[in-house]
């Protein structure tokens, strides 16, 4: 897949994308890691030929959005962000429908459809109706859905946004495997700092529809470049005490409650003196943490905001 210089503009001028650029190999775990409102779901419905875009190009297993919609339509499976499935269809029937939709015989769609219900373990529930599903058994039929075909390309619109963490780590389970068992390629979008760095091989993050970083996790952390301390106190004051005692060695820093993290260069060289100076001052922490970066660190230095929302926070940078 490669994508160049897309853009895509909504009337009223809403610039959804804006001329990016980014490639995805065959057979890879790509993710698309971004706040709402970033550009993910536009992206992949420019990707997934529902959308035509308002300049540059994308080519999708060979072909091109434009050109070609309809032999990319048949080489990729897709599960949208919000989807118009009927709720007084039992999954079963979905399948069924699906499978007959992409030319399946009626015995051949009956047996596919058993396949998949056995693959995403809702064969107790094959037969009630969907408006009846839990939200993890509707992600999960989602992406049954998507697979009807056997597509090599997969594009997944936040497959596991609001589901509990039960739910998310059985869905991660079934999208690992059909990455790494089936081979497929994919496409998928997320929120959850945790979902890409878990799940990826490569990660582009996106925001306010411009890809701010890109490469594999490691790789992204790197760029932060720093140490991240972590410390908790008794007490706000205490930890607001700490940053401005600390305040010389540090070069960001984040408050949160009575919370501070701290990013400095040579964490492991810089925590025993830390330590003895919080002593000194009558502050100690009540717990330590070194820590590496974590993407949402990498998403706060492009950015300068957080990914995920953690309520109270003050923030700042040192200049020096
Ligand atoms: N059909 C549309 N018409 C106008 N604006 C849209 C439309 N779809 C999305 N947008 C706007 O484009 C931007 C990106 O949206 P979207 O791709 O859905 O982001 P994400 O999926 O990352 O949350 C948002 O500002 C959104 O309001
Ligand atoms: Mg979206």
């Amino acid at each position: 897949m490669v994508v160049q210089n897309l853009v895509k503009t909504f009337k009223g001028d809403v610039k959804a994308i804006k001329d990016i650029s980014f490639e995805v190999r065959e057979g890879e775990f790509f993710a698309f890691l971004g706040p709402n409102g970033a550009g993910k779901s536009t992206t992949i419905q420019v990707l997934t030929t529902l959308l035509n875009p308002t300049s540059g190009s994308a080519v999708v297993s060979g072909f091109n959005v434009q050109k070609d919609p309809f032999s990319i339509r048949r080489k990729i499976g897709v599960a949208l962000q919000e989807t118009g499935i009927d709720p007084s269809l039992t999954g079963r029937e979905l399948l069924h429908l699906q499978a007959r939709l992409f030319g399946f015989s009626k015995s051949d769609a009956k047996k596919r459809a058993q396949e998949l219900l056995e693959l995403i373990n809702l064969t107790d529930d094959a037969d009630r109706k969907v408006g009846k599903y839990s939200g993890g058994m509707r992600r999960r039929l989602d992406l049954s859905l998507c697979l009807v075909h056997r597509p090599k390309i997969l594009f997944l619109d936040e497959p596991t946004t609001g589901l509990d963490p039960y739910n998310r780590n059985a869905i991660w389970d079934e999208i690992r495997t059909l990455n790494r068992q089936f081979g497929a390629t994919i496409f998928l979008t997320t929120q959850y700092l945790e979902e890409a760095d878990q799940l990826a091989d490569r990660i582009s993050i996106i925001n306010k529809g411009e890809i701010v970083a890109s490469g594999t996790s490691q790789q992204l952390k790197k760029t932060v470049g720093m140490d991240v301390i972590e410390l908790t106190f008794h007490q706000r004051e205490d930890a607001e005490k700490a940053k401005d005692v600390l305040e010389p060695w540090m070069k960001d820093f984040r408050l949160t409650n009575e919370e501070l993290t701290l990013y400095v260069d040579n964490g492991a060289i810089f925590l025993p003196e830390m330590v003895r100076k919080l002593d000194g001052e009558g502050i100690p922490p009540v717990s330590l943490n070194l820590a590496p970066p974590t993407l949402d660190d990498v998403f706060l230095r492009v950015t300068g905001d957080h990914l995920e929302e953690k309520g109270n926070r003050q923030e700042g940078v040192v200049s020096k």
